[in-house]
Parts: structure tokens; sequence; C-alpha cells
């Protein structure tokens, strides 16, 4: 895949650059798409019936165990050269930041830091009565666990259907997607708000909108620059020729 050079000129010069990231960019690591997940032993369930605080109230040792399931996934799984390379491009430019949609954890396990998660961690457990983060309980044979503090039971600290989007996380997102030079939308189907929402905030406030998807997405039309790819291929490409570029 051959970065286009008037991509590669502009981003040179950018000084702050945002990424957003979906399911496509955990993909080459073998972890399912939300959608995915519900193949195999949980074929027979909808999201809504695993993923939603009503499925979590009606049964929850069917949802903690589903998630249980996930977490072996993930745990199981290896960031991919996409997640290293936008580990790798933070450190070229002034300010950066990356917002993922992602609950896996993956950003961070390939050297991302200060990753705006919209949707939550898979990795982390919360109280479902508190809120708060709950790293460490006794196994009383519970399932699910209950909170060491309060006796409720705990759960994922992921954002369900239905559930809002965590305010701090999103303001944070938009204020990175509206000030910035150039913004990424990456392995995303640009189809879930308010996530969706950030390419086309960027693009509002003049930064240079690039999309890397190997699929078209409702977005592709709007983007300055539609790189059609698998994210790790694309992204490395980038990498090296961002730096080349700037060496010539
Ligand atoms: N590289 C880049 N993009 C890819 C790759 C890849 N290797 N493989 C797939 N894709 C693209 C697909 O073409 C699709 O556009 O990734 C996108 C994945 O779309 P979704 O599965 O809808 O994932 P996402 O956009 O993250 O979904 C948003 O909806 O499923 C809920 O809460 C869940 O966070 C998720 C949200």
């Amino acid at each position: 895949m051959t970065i286009p050079v008037e991509l590669l000129q502009r981003l040179a010069g950018a000084k702050s650059v945002t990424v957003l990231t979906g399911a496509g960019v955990s993909a080459e690591s073998g972890v399912p798409t939300f959608r995915d997940a519900l193949t195999g032993l949980w074929a027979k369930f909808s999201p809504e019936e695993l993923a939603t605080p009503d499925a979590f109230r009606r049964n929850p040792r069917l949802v903690w165990e589903w998630y249980q399931w996930r977490r072996k996934l993930v745990a199981g799984a290896e960031p991919n050269p996409a997640h290293l390379a936008l580990a790798e491009l933070a450190t070229l430019f002034p300010r950066f930041h990356l917002i993922t949609q992602n609950v896996d954890g993956l950003h961070q396990r390939a050297g991302s830091w200060n990753v705006i998660e919209l949707h939550g961690n898979i990795t982390r457990t919360k109280c479902s009565d508190e809120g708060t983060i709950v790293s460490a309980w006794k196994d009383t044979g519970n399932v699910p666990p209950k909170c060491p503090a309060c006796g409720a039971l705990l759960r994922p600290d992921v954002v369900w259907f239905g559930e809002p989007m965590p305010a701090p996380e999103m303001r944070q997102a938009m204020t990175a997607s509206t000030h910035c030079d150039f913004f990424f939308s990456i392995g995303t189907s640009t189809v879930v708000y308010p996530a969706a929402a950030l390419p086309s905030e960027a693009l509002r406030s003049g930064a240079t909108v690039v999309e890397i998807n190997p699929q078209p997405t409702p977005f592709t039309p709007q983007a300055h620059f539609a790189l059609a790819g698998v994210a790790g291929v694309v992204l490395p490409e980038l990498v090296k020729a961002l730096k080349a570029c700037r060496r010539a």
C-alpha cells in the first residue's frame, strides 16, 4: 500500500494528531469483533441478551460467564502491528490522542498511554452498585462474585447497550477531535453514535481526516484520504513513510 505523498507532506508538519479506533484494529490480533463474539456456544444469544443492564439483572451468571470467556480470549491475544504502529506514531508528534471503542486493552499492552476508552475495558471489574473499580475479591463460589465493600454483584467495567458513555472520556474525545490538525478513523464501521460523530466533528473543525478500513463506511466519502487496507499493513507503512519523509 503506497501512502499518498500529499498526505505524508501534510502529516509531516502536523502538531496535533488524534486517532479513533474500532474493532477492526484488533481483528488481526484474532480478537473477535463484538458481533463475532456472539458465535459458537453464544450464538443463540443476541447482544441485547448479554450486553445490557437488563440482561445482567435477569441473568447475572450468564452475563458474567460470557465476559469471563471473552476475557480469556483477550488475554490470549497479542497486540498486532497496527497497535504497535500507533504506539510509535504517538512519539512522532508534540500532541497525540488515542480514542478507542475497543474494550480489549490491547492498545495499552502495545505501549500506548492515556488511551481514551469510550466503552470501558473488559479486563477491569467494577461494583454494579457503587461503580468503583474492584481489582481483588474473595472467591466465595458466588458467580458473579460480590463487591467486598458493599456485597453488590461485580460486573465488567464496560459500557452496555442502553448505558450512557462515560462523560469525562466523551468530553476528552470531543476536545481531542475538534482541536487537532489530523484525525485518523481506523477500523470502525462509523455507525455507532456518539463515537461515530467524532470524524465529522474533526472534519468540521478543519482537521485533515484519514480513514483506514478495507471496506467503505458511511464516512468514507467525506474523508480527505481513504486508505483501503488493513490497519496491520497500512499503519506500519504510514509510520515508515512518515519518518522517511521527515528525513528527506
Ligand atoms: N483493519 C482495519 N479495519 C478493519 C479490519 C482491519 N484488519 N478488519 C475489519 N475492519 C473494519 C471493518 O470493515 C468494519 O468497518 O473494522 C470495522 C469493524 O466494525 P464493527 O465491528 O462495527 O466495530 P466498531 O466500529 O468498533 O463498533 C462500534 O459497536 O459493536 C459495538 O460497542 C461495540 O465498540 C463497538 C461499537
